[in-house]
């Protein structure tokens, strides 16, 4: 397991609550098919938490925009941040297939980057947005 439930705060709002609840899943069988070195379950998973990823900043984002929150941008630019990044080892993972980059990248890079962004940028924007 990457991330355990109790790494990730508790925002101000049900519905940021429920998506990050929901990803965590994704994220740990994610790591656990890197750990096991599964080739055909890391192209799976990866591309499933992709779109994933994608989804829960989307919906967050549309939320901000919809309760006006000024500092939409600050937090966009933070998920802008995590969104290069998982295209750039996704781009990686596709011509090398090197499992150990990805663990890496999860271990020292993702789980920090994921629990500090909800502590700091959800728990911000959270009681501000419907
Ligand atoms: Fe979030
Ligand atoms: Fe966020």
């Amino acid at each position: 397991m990457l991330i355990q439930a109790q790494d990730i705060q508790q925002v101000g709002n049900a519905m940021m609550n429920m998506l990050h609840e929901d990803e965590l899943a994704i994220i740990n069988d994610f790591y656990g098919a890197v750990k096991s070195k599964d080739i055909e379950k890391i192209d799976e998973l990866f591309k499933t938490l992709l779109a994933e990823v994608e989804s829960h900043f989307q919906t967050e984002e549309e939320m901000m925009k919809q309760s006006g929150y000024a500092d939409m941008q600050m937090h966009k630019s933070d998920h802008d941040l995590m969104r290069k990044k998982l295209e750039k080892f996704h781009k990686r993972w596709e011509v090398l297939k090197g499992p150990k980059e990805v663990q890496g990248f999860l271990e020292k890079d993702f789980k920090k980057w994921y629990t500090g962004h909800v502590s700091k940028w959800d728990a911000q924007t959270a009681p501000h947005i419907a």
